[in-house]
């Protein structure tokens, strides 16, 4: 009797009984060292634990980039290309784009029905973002509601955790709610030991099966990464180095970064604790380099030119491998769309599954069903 039934039996069940994770991006084009840092890189030490779920939103896109979407399909191919860039394995994880999965908009319906708009509105980024992207006039039912459009998302795959930064708490937050009220109306038919079906408001508490599972954020720890001009590294503010810049151009992008305007000449002390290129070096640097650029820079024994230098060689070898990775992809952009098609129809699968779940909780299964025949 061999080892090997046994450990097979093993492997499998612990594999069905790896708890599951779900995140999604939108699709804002080739992904930069800010993306890396503050989520992907997560991502990819995620998938040997976890079983993931991770897509493209590019529905979300369309909350704020309404007018016009025709960047959103090249875009979305550019996160995918970067994602197995940063090593994103599609054998070991799900990667698909949330549009090739209409179940989302379905699942997103059902949600607007019992979802109070006071919930909506009360999210913090709703009105924050309304200001901050006032040229784009987000007055729009869509745009209240994509939280909810997330909450769809989330719940769809039943996840347990969902990596995120803290900007996104508060829209797992409104999802556990969502799955709570939903709870609160419907469950699914639950059996009584001869095997009858209860069905409604009368079923008592304990035999109550319910569709959603709460999910927690696993807070992505925040590495604060500054871009070239010294704010959070952003697409929007032109101040990002991407993951596919070649060595030449992440090597100019850092020797223009913004220093400690302390330090104005090369005899000046400076302050790596209060410079955007020593808060890199904490990202991507070994004890000793910090350790001189510490002391090089308070005793003005270094001068930033050579400083930015071993950052950029830090940086490289983060982005090196990523590089090799990218080249077969950055050739041919169907690779990556295969592996979204595949990974797509994956989460279809399971998507489908919820969906019936969550109509026979709703007591609509029948809706489906021709009239007059048994059920
Ligand atoms: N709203 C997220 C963002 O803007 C993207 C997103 C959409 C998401 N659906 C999700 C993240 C579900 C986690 C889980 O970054
Ligand atoms: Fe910043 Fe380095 Fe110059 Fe110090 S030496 S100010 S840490 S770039």
């Amino acid at each position: 009797m061999s080892d090997t039934v046994n450990n097979k039996a093993e492997k499998a069940s612990a594999a069905s009984a790896r708890r599951r994770v779900l995140s999604g991006m939108r699709p804002t084009g080739k992904l930069h060292l800010g993306n890396y840092v503050g989520a992907l890189q997560n991502w990819v030490g995620l998938q040997n634990e976890y079983e993931c779920f991770f897509f493209v939103a590019d529905w979300h896109a369309l909350t704020t980039d309404y007018a016009d979407p025709s960047a959103v399909k090249t875009n979305s191919i550019e996160v995918a290309t970067d994602w197995l860039a940063a090593g994103l394995d599609p054998e070991r994880c799900v990667l698909f784009v949330q549009s090739h999965v209409p179940q989302h908009a379905e699942l997103h319906l059902l949600f607007s029905m019992i979802t109070p708009l006071g919930w909506l509105e009360r999210v913090p980024s709703y009105k924050e973002q309304q200001v901050q992207l006032a040229e784009k006039s987000l007055g729009t039912y869509g745009f209240l509601g994509y939280p909810l459009l997330q909450a769809a998302d989330i719940l769809m795959y039943l996840a347990d955790f969902v990596p995120v930064g803290q900007d996104q708490v508060a829209h797992v937050e409104l999802t556990r709610e969502v799955a709570r009220r939903f709870n609160q109306f419907y469950w699914a038919p639950g059996k009584t030991r001869s095997g009858r079906v209860l069905r409604g408001p009368d079923v008592p508490e304990a035999k109550r099966v319910y569709v959603f599972p709460e999910p927690q954020p696993l807070l992505t720890p925040a590495a604060k990464l500054p871009g070239t001009d010294g704010r959070k590294m952003s697409k929007s503010y032109g101040n990002f180095i991407n993951l596919s810049d070649p060595e030449p151009v992440v090597r100019q992008k850092l020797k223009t970064m913004v220093t400690d305007p302390a330090r104005v000449r090369r005899n000046d002390p400076g302050e790596p604790d209060v410079c955007p290129v020593g808060d890199l070096h904490k990202i991507f640097s070994n004890q000793q380099t910090l350790a001189k650029v510490y002391e090089g820079c308070r005793t003005a024994g270094i001068g930033c030119i050579e400083c930015k230098g071993w950052v950029a060689d830090n940086v490289m070898a983060v982005l090196a491998p990523i590089q090799e990775r990218r080249r077969p992809f950055e050739q041919n952009p169907k690779l990556a769309w295969d592996v979204l098609e595949a990974g797509s129809a994956r989460a279809r699968i399971v998507a489908q599954q919820t969906i019936e779940q969550a109509r026979e909780a709703m007591n609509m299964s029948h809706l489906y069903q021709p009239p007059g025949g048994s059920k």
